[in-house]
């Protein structure tokens, strides 16, 4: 089972960034966490974070993986071309997003990738990825 983990733009920053929102953990350290998970669940994990919308889409279409994890950050907001890539390649995708998306601003209810995603993890900070992985397993092994 493979998995590719997706981190879209500004969770580079993660720690530094707002952290009333986000929390003081830094990516690196959700990165260990969810790669501590996989090796317990016997899954094998590809991570990479970009601000670039072309990079995250040239990655979801490369198709060498078995589900997907993505925080697509802003671009739920914004991306019909993420959520066409995530439509085209039609693997298990969980959206994550480490705030709760329904209890921010108006413009954060939208996701354009719920529409496409198997669910959607939001809120639970840096556990939403660990939560966002179980899922995975769970789906992969039906
Ligand atoms: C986010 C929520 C988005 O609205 C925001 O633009 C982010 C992070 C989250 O993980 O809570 O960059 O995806």
């Amino acid at each position: 089972m493979k998995v590719l983990v997706i981190h879209g733009p500004n969770l580079n920053m993660l720690g530094k960034r707002e952290p009333e929102i986000y929390g003081t953990f830094s990516l690196d350290d959700v990165n260990k966490k969810l790669t501590a998970l996989a090796a317990e669940l016997g899954m094998k994990l590809s991570i990479m974070q970009s601000n670039s919308e072309a990079e995250m889409i040239d990655a979801i279409q490369k198709k060498d993986y078995d589900a997907l994890i993505i925080n697509p950050a802003a671009y739920t907001h914004t991306s019909i071309a993420i959520r066409d890539a995530i439509s085209a390649v039609g693997k298990p995708a969980v959206e994550v997003h480490i705030s709760n998306i329904h209890k921010r601003e108006e413009f954060r209810r939208k996701s354009y990738i719920a529409e496409v995603a198997t669910g959607q993890i939001s809120g639970f900070g840096g556990d939403s990825y660990l939560l966002a992985l179980r899922a995975v397993k769970t789906i992969l092994s039906n």
